[in-house]
């Protein structure tokens, strides 16, 4: 399963019951592990037939405006916050109200209202750093703590992050240095902790992936990533970064023109939904803040209520002129960079 994150995965998912109503061409921009539980799970409750495909958050959005003449996803669920608002900004999706709105936390509804019903929060999740603890103790390298520490010279080469074009993990990253340390500095950051990366992959979570497997010391990830790795065996440690950090609102989307729209509007509903959410969340192992109030905090999940985050300008790094912006002035002076 793994070897498909970051690339297209497209899955025609069992055979169902007769009672099947049409299909549902479902875009999911979460990992193809929790992709599938989302898809399987609609399919049992509504007996429409989900055809998933799986892309990373910034490669979605891409795939979305390529599409828009021609739309061929009805929902768009998962993945980092920003890409969706930029989606609703650009009319490549559409605004929908389902009754469960109410019983979500507030930053999932805030999403909602802020782009005037166009995306939804589904999860949230905070920004850190994983590291693999063995290799870090090898090495002798200190476990990292603050932003600052990962300009220690001793993990030159030892970090990854994933590409911000194509992650929307990535983009966060960027969009939190920004706001937390004004643009100039941010950037000067990045090109100097450019020379401690050994490699930017297209997906958010291929980082965490490799500090598990052993084949980097460090990431900048999700701190739930991390500790999912943790939950599976492998030796990873994450932290919350001394400074502060910023966080996705993973969320969800009806793309204008769908073909299903009926069936997209029916999933809508059933992925805000406790039920969903636990059951889902559950057999995947996810260990996010699901945006239904009435889901608890799975055992071991990061605790968002705790950490030091910003107050992350959804607005302003959702809009596509700034995305943009902001992501080639990254190629240019960052990722263009000799390493
Ligand atoms: C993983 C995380 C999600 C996140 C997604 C973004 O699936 O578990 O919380 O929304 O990555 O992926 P991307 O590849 O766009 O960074």
């Amino acid at each position: 399963m793994r070897a498909a994150l970051g690339c297209t995965a497209i899955l025609l998912l069992p055979a169902l019951p007769a009672s099947a109503q049409g299909s549902l061409n479902l875009y999911c921009s979460a990992t193809i592990e929790w992709c599938t539980p989302i898809a399987r799970g609609f399919e049992r409750e509504s007996g429409i037939r989900v055809v998933l495909s799986q892309k990373s958050t910034g490669e979605m959005l891409a795939q979305l405006r390529a599409e828009a003449r021609n739309p061929r996803g009805d929902v768009w669920w998962g993945g980092t916050g920003d890409p969706h608002v930029a989606a609703g900004e650009e009319g490549l999706t559409v605004a929908h109200e389902s009754p469960r709105i109410a019983e979500l936390h507030d930053w999932a509804q805030a999403q909602w209202r802020q782009t005037e019903g166009r995306t939804v929060g589904v999860y949230a999740s905070v920004l850190g750093f994983g590291f693999n603890t063995e290799l870090v103790a090898r090495r002798n390298l200190p476990a990292p703590r603050c932003w600052a520490d990962l300009l220690n010279p001793a993990y030159r080469g030892e970090i990854q992050m994933a590409n911000p074009n194509s992650s929307g993990t990535a983009y966060i990253v960027i969009a939190t240095l920004v706001q937390m340390m004004g643009e100039e500095p941010a950037f000067d950051y990045l090109k100097r902790l450019h020379g401690s990366i050994n490699a930017y992959p297209r997906s958010g979570t291929a980082p965490i992936t490799a500090v598990a497997r052993g084949e980097t010391a460090l990431s900048i990830s999700f701190v739930h990533n991390a500790a999912e790795e943790a939950a599976a065996g492998f030796p990873v440690g994450h932290a919350v970064p001394c400074e502060g950090t910023g966080y996705e609102i993973g969320s969800m989307s009806i793309i204008r023109g769908a073909r299903n729209m009926a069936n997209a509007q029916r999933f809508y509903h059933w992925a805000l939904s406790a039920e969903a959410q636990i059951a889902a969340s559950a057999e995947a192992r996810k260990l996010q803040t699901m945006a239904n109030r009435n889901v608890p905090l799975t055992d071991g999940a990061p605790n968002m209520a705790t950490a030091r985050i910003i107050d992350y300008d959804n607005a302003r790094f959702g809009a596509g002129a700034e995305r943009r912006r902001l992501l080639a002035r990254w190629d240019r002076e960052v990722g263009a960079l000799p390493r």
